[in-house]
């Protein structure tokens, strides 16, 4: 008998990932997917400990979600709770304290053992507590991919060594590690299969990927990505989150040689900064990244950016933020996420005594944002009357209306057929809005692989 789960999922993409593999694990055990939690067999909380908070937020979910599971009992049911991700492994012990309804507590490196955590909770009384690295990978014990749609990602890399004095991810997601290429590239070949046309390669680290070969020697990202423009059928590659430092001339190579390889990068900066670049241990200076989008832009002319941006760091002075400001102006970024410092427990950041007062990270946040939007509504109008290939991967809210996306990453509506889902069209780009592209289908459908799209260079744009 099929058996409703209900999966919550908090912050990135690797965690959107994460619970669609979960999914995928508990899936032979009869668990089908549910929108909402009333009445669900299992609920998983994939939890981020990035924001704010974060902890604060789960327990206030798990309150609720307590009285959907007495109300389940009340009718001799079992509804299993499990709290999963990034919290789980930074504050397992606590969970297992403060929530002893809690059934099972997983870190985002044990969801391949679900099936056996969910045996013991049944037969257990207390909580199941599994926040281990364990020795074998995760990726070895994962059923084959279901079909993920049009778009996909694919986890090529997880976790990082590079210990951002503010960040939690090399604590919650260990060190970092790369799965074998083989593998990665069978992954793949089974999504082209199975309807998916472009693939999203996943880290936190992406480009520090140095998957074992076939052959034995080691392949970084660059080389994978040359290997994977080989699958036919697959028409475009994205990769995210890049660390500069990772950022290799290879891999720039790759960005104006490999036509499926979008030309959009998430390339965070985090700050303008060389002090305040310094004291978060990025290891670059503000111009090192300055020469490296020259280089990315000399190699890809149209390259899209997109960045991560950190205001009220520990000791940031006006002169920093106005740094931080200038860069901006520099790159000219088509899409960005801009955080106020929050302090993580556990992070060298947190007990920094400079901390930044909240008004002056509020005052800040609001100037870089309106710089930021500033800079990508102008990159969103410079496209009207231009054509851009557009790939369909979802419907709209209005009935008739089909959404896809450029090369450059951004949202296009259009009034089109279902059937056109899955497949790249030219749309004339009529109305720019900061977060999409309105348009009309201009030309039958075309499948190219190779089609290089014509738009100007970001310096026509500006
Ligand atoms: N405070 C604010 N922002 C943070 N980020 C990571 N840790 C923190 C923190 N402690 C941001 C960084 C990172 C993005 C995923 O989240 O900008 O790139
Ligand atoms: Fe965190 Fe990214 Fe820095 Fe790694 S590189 S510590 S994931 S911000």
């Amino acid at each position: 008998m099929s058996k409703k789960l209900f999966i919550k999922t908090w912050g990135c993409q690797m965690n959107v990932y994460d619970s669609a593999r979960m999914a995928d694990v508990l899936a032979p055990l009869g668990y089908r997917t549910a929108d909402e939690p009333d009445g669900a067999d299992m609920v998983i909380l994939n939890t981020c400990h990035i924001r704010e908070k974060a902890a604060e937020k789960v327990f206030s979910e798990l309150g609720r979600l307590r009285t959907l599971k007495d109300r389940k009992a009340d009718q001799g049911e079992r509804m299993i709770l499990a709290v999963a991700g990034c919290v789980a492994q930074a504050e397992g012990e606590e969970i297992v304290a403060r929530a002893p309804f809690v059934d099972i507590v997983f870190g985002p490196q044990t969801y391949h053992t679900l099936p056996e955590m969910v045996a013991r909770a049944h037969r257990a009384a207390g909580a199941v507590l599994n926040t281990d690295f364990p020795a074998e990978s995760k990726f070895d014990h994962l059923p084959d991919d279901a079909s993920q749609g049009v778009t996909a990602f694919l986890a090529v890399q997880e976790g990082c060594d590079k210990f951002c004095t503010f960040c939690v991810v090399p604590y919650t997601r260990g060190a970092e590690f790369s799965r074998p290429a083989a593998q990665v590239i069978e992954e793949a070949k089974r999504l082209v299969a199975n309807g998916t046309r472009e693939i999203n390669l996943l880290g936190q680290n992406v480009n520090a990927f140095h998957g074992e070969a076939p052959d034995g020697s080691t392949w970084g990202l660059a080389r994978l990505i040359r290997e994977l423009a080989e699958i036919d059928g697959l028409k475009r590659i994205r990769y995210t989150t890049s660390h500069p430092r990772d950022l290799d001339d290879e891999l720039i190579r790759v960005h104006a040689e490999v036509p499926q390889l979008m030309p959009y990068l998430h390339l965070p900066v985090q700050a303008g900064s060389d002090r305040i670049l310094a004291a978060m241990n990025r290891k670059h200076t503000a111009d090192h990244y300055r020469a490296l989008v020259d280089k990315l832009r000399t190699a890809r002319p149209d390259l899209a950016l997109s960045g991560d941006f950190i205001v009220g760091f520990p000791g940031e002075r006006d002169a920093d933020f106005a740094e931080t400001l200038r860069l901006v102006n520099d790159v000219r970024y088509a899409q960005a996420y801009s955080f106020k410092y929050s302090p993580r427990p556990g992070t060298p950041a947190a007990v920094d005594d400079q901390q930044v007062p909240e008004e002056v990270k509020a005052e800040r946040l609001a100037a870089l944002q309106q710089l930021l939007d500033s800079h990508q509504q102008a990159f969103n109008q410079g496209f009207v009357g231009r054509t851009v290939p557009v790939l369909f991967d979802r419907v709209g809210k209005r009935p008739g209306q089909l959404l896809g996306r450029s090369p450059y990453m951004q949202s296009v509506y259009v009034e089109g057929g279902e059937r056109l889902m899955g497949s790249i069209a030219d749309v004339r780009i009529e109305a720019a809005h900061v977060n999409s592209l309105g348009g009309t289908i201009v030309t039958g459908v075309y499948e190219s692989s190779s089609a290089r799209p014509a738009i100007p260079s970001m310096e026509a744009r500006a």
